[in-house]
């Protein structure tokens, strides 16, 4: 089996990475095989709006790391998509991954990846109100149900602003682990 972690946070040492390492601990130790892509670190360029990834055999014009990231895509059994809340919504290295995913569907609408791929999404975020930003993972969601993916369920670390104050906050990480078993 295995599972990607998209990473929409820069901060490497952040609670989001923390968080999605905690939900792939137990495939992880089941045998899965994980990684994780740190879109900030990675040449993703935004979309063009060329239109031409949806021409019949055709792929993206642009020839940047989402080549590497539409493959993992293809071949991954199951996806993990991750972002702190910046400014009230996603990242932007998050949404511009999406934006590029234009190129995942072809010239009827049709996802070009394998159905049934299974999606978690972990999102954190330094306000307490969990609900608050809800959006944003319903919309993460929606993108990928779009695609084919089935997603499995999603968690929010609130009140976070570094590691210490994550690893204070035991629930969430049960929540992670619990969350990694239904990846499996
Ligand atoms: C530029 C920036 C903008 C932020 N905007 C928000 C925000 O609008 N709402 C919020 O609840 N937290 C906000 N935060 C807090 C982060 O979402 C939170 O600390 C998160 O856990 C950081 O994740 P990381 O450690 O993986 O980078 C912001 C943090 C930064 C650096």
């Amino acid at each position: 089996m295995k599972i990607i972690g998209i990473l929409g946070s820069a901060r490497e040492g952040g609670s989001t990475r923390y968080l999605i390492e905690e939900v792939m601990k137990e495939p992880k130790a089941k045998g899965a095989e994980t990684k994780i892509y740190n879109l900030g670190k990675m040449d993703i360029r935004c979309c063009l709006g060329c239109g031409v990834c949806r021409k019949k055999e055709r792929d993206c014009v642009r020839k940047d790391d989402m080549r590497l990231l539409y493959e993992e895509m293809k071949t991954a059994d199951a996806i993990i998509i991750g972002t702190p809340i910046y400014m009230g919504e996603m990242t932007g290295q998050l949404k511009t991954f999406i934006d590029r995913c234009f190129a995942l569907k072809d010239a009827q609408s049709k996802p070009l990846i394998p159905a049934g791929k299974k999606l978690a999404v972990v999102i954190t975020q330094g306000a307490p109100m969990p609900d608050h930003y809800i959006k944003t993972p319903d919309r993460i969601e929606y993108i990928f149900k779009g695609l084919g993916f089935i997603p499995i369920g999603r968690i929010t670390a609130v009140s976070v602003h570094n590691t210490e104050e994550l690893l204070q906050n035991k629930d969430v990480l049960e929540q992670a682990r619990e969350l990694g078993k239904q990846l499996l």
